[in-house]
């Protein structure tokens, strides 16, 4: 293939494939099969890899992400981002109207939407091409957040053939459909992660990510709602979406009811009602339907508040309630062993879901309900997965129901006696390390992503272990041998194998996340590093007393006394001293020990030539701890070039030529010491 046809066909096919896209994330309709999209997806794959040079920046092969950002940039929003006022009942809207019609002479034509909960966000589009993704931040500046943005599939990366303005901005929500956000906490639960508490907190979470190839795996969606620009042609709001639908955006569909026009307040009371009941049947969570005005004459005539415009509302869906009969309290143990009582609840539908259960919390919270098994209870469906119960219903309290429900008193899964610490909410089961929930728990734990992170083990293999008796312990995972593993059930020779490998590479998980492995009550992450920078080993950590302990910043007496009573238990000094026999990290390494600093922040430094004191690494790790920045060659972005003897001559010219500073070692190490 000559290099004309491989630039002719990468432009086909990237805009065939662009096509089918919108077609699918926009217009939820295919005309091809998945199979025929992935075998020309990877033609295109192919080709861009043999001519690199004709990749067009919209290839469908650019949403994989990869582009990692350390620290979002700070972006001033060209138009401020207002929120909405609020409203939560009719008489309000009527209020609004009213209000409208004080300013505005003649007819005024509402267009009712949806109001998507998600994240807000401002996309910004030059010659056709997404430029710019900001979120709303305070409303006057926000996050930079392009590079993960670019992994919507529905965000067009540039626009179909069409006249746009030249530049304008395109605001609306980002969203984690509910399908995608069950996927992602069952993935979640399974590798034993916390999970997200709804589907608005999952997206904001994923946007902020640092990995974009992460982000695109997650299945974000966007809704466009809002058109802003300078000399814009349109004179209707609504008609500016419908003109953005032409482009590639996904623009709320008026087929499906998602925004309506609406002229009169009937129209308006009547979408609100629809949307009441009709939310519980959308993939997507929404909490209320805006009311705009639609022409954007009025618009500018009635402004702005400072907060909000004059010309738009939100009217709020009440969090839905239902009341049901509350059959029973069972008692739960989490890997710390505090005990957490559920309400097991006559199934009930609420908000499109059936629910069985609601936490209660703690004992303190059973108190102030005062409620009882066989009460009625109202349950009420806030933003979080889990359901929450409001009271109870007094009036169908039966007779005989005579006494304050009782917290327990014994652990339901070891009948151990349980502790209440004076001033604590939380009752607790003190057999660290004989009660099951325990055990497996705190072995879940270890295992997990943000702890020792070993690939290949999960809950249900952790459960085989400690029921077939192998696993009592985390340190018990690493006498594990091949033979027993495949004594389990459905463990196959492959599976062992990954198991085994993963402990075997978690010998150079670093001293902080083994720390937080351990799982100690109340050291958490953070914790947990503070206290591996401030002791740089198990040894000095385990010796410290607790004047020492609270002395560390950020640890408190809760925290000094959980890990001193840790370390006072014989088992637990017993697993930390296998552990170590196993080679796992019980010291900071030499690299961490350096104290990071902003001394050098937004600096950049070329290195050049041979040094006495330091190695060119050396150098490159001491100017990344002090929050430099080093970089190959010499560009008018350096500001200093760090010279040892016989620097390259090319790099001192241009040095010289564009006014960089030159310094040598010594003059550096002052920098950083001072
Ligand atoms: S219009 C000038 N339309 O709700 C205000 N906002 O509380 C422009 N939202 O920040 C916003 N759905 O994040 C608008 N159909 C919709 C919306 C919507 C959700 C969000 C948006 C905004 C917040 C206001």
């Amino acid at each position: 293939m000559t290099n004309d046809q491989a630039k002719q066909k990468i432009e086909e096919l990237t805009l065939e494939l662009q096509e089918h896209n919108y077609n699918y994330y926009v217009l939820n309709t295919s005309l091809i099969s998945d199979y025929d999209f992935d075998v020309m997806l990877e033609e295109l794959s192919n080709l861009e890899q043999q001519f690199p040079q004709y990749i067009l920046p919209e290839s469908p092969t650019q949403r994989v992400g990869g582009e990692i950002t350390k620290k979002f940039k700070a972006v001033k929003h060209k138009y401020p981002m207002l929120s909405l006022s609020n409203s939560y009942s009719m008489e309000e809207i009527v209020d609004f109207d009213n209000r409208i019609k004080k300013t505005i002479d003649g007819e005024i034509e509402y267009v009712s939407e949806l109001k998507y909960d998600g994240v807000a966000i401002g996309l910004t589009y030059i010659n056709g091409r997404l430029e710019r993704a900001v979120t709303r931040g305070d409303g006057i500046q926000g996050d930079d957040v392009t590079a993960n943005v670019k992994t919507i599939r529905s965000i067009p990366l540039k626009l179909k053939e069409g006249t746009y303005p030249q530049e304008f901005e395109i605001r609306g929500e980002i969203f984690l459909s509910s399908t995608a956000f069950q996927k992602l906490n069952d993935e979640k639960a399974k590798n034993g992660e916390p999970l997200f508490a709804n589907p608005r907190n999952a997206a904001s979470g994923t946007l902020k990510m640092q990995d974009s190839s992460i982000v695109a795996k997650r299945g974000l969606d966007c809704f466009l709602y809002n058109l802003s620009g300078d000399n814009l042609s349109f004179l209707t709001h609504y008609e500016s979406l419908m003109q953005a639908k032409q482009w590639g955006f996904k623009v709320p569909n008026p087929e499906k009811n998602y925004i309506k026009k609406c002229n009169n307040l009937e129209d308006i009371f009547h979408f609100i009602d629809y949307w009441n009941t009709e939310r519980n049947n959308l993939d997507f969570d929404i909490d209320g339907v805006v009311l705009k005005a639609n022409s954007f004459i009025q618009q500018r005539q009635l402004g702005f508040t400072a907060k909000s415009p004059r010309w738009a509302v939100a009217y709020k869906f009440k969090p839905q309630q239902v009341s049901t009969l509350l059959e029973s309290i069972t008692y739960q143990v989490g890997r710390t062993g505090a005990i957490t009582p559920v309400a097991n609840l006559k199934p009930v539908l609420l908000a499109g879901t059936v629910v069985k259960r609601a936490s209660l919390h703690n004992a303190d919270q059973i108190e102030k309900l005062d409620v009882r098994v066989g009460d009625t209870v109202f349950v009420e469906k806030g933003g979080e997965i889990i359901p929450k119960i409001l009271g109870v219903d007094f009036s169908k309290r039966k007779d005989y129901s005579l006494f304050p429900t009782e917290f327990i008193e014994k652990c339901p899964e070891c009948n151990t006696s349980l502790v209440r610490k004076e001033g604590e909410a939380q009752h607790y089961c003190p057999n660290e390390t004989g009660c099951p929930p325990q055990i497996k728990g705190k072995i879940e734990h270890f295992i997990s992503r943000k702890a020792m992170n070993i690939e290949g083990l999960g809950a249900e293999t952790i459960e085989m272990l400690y029921k077939s008796g192998l696993v009592n312990n985390i340190a018990d995972l690493y006498e594990l041998k091949k033979e027993q593993l495949l004594t389990l059930e459905r463990m196959a020779e492959k599976s062992v194998q990954n198991i085994l490998e993963g402990l075997e590479a978690s010998n150079s998980i670093p001293f902080e996340r083994v720390l937080f492995a351990l799982g100690i009550r109340f050291v958490g992450e953070t914790v947990a590093k503070k206290l591996a920078r401030h002791f740089q080993n198990m040894k000095n950590l385990m010796q410290a007393t607790y004047e020492q302990l609270i002395a560390v910043e950020e640890i408190g007496e809760a925290i000094a006394n959980s890990l001193l009573s840790h370390f006072s238990d014989k088992r637990n000094l017993e697993i930390i001293s296998r552990l170590k026999s196993k080679g796992l990290k019980f010291e900071l390494q030499e690299e961490e020990l350096i104290e990071k600093t902003k001394k050098l922040e937004g600096l950049t430094f070329v290195i050049s030539g041979v040094f006495n004191k330091f190695s060119r690494d050396q150098l490159k790790v001491l100017i990344e701890t002090n929050s430099g920045k080093n970089v190959g060659s010499v560009s008018s972005k350096t500001n200093f070039l760090l010279a040892g003897e016989n620097l390259g001559p090319a790099k001192l010219e241009k040095a010289q030529k564009l006014g960089v500073k030159i310094i040598n070692e010594d003059e550096f190490i002052l920098m950083i010491t001072n």
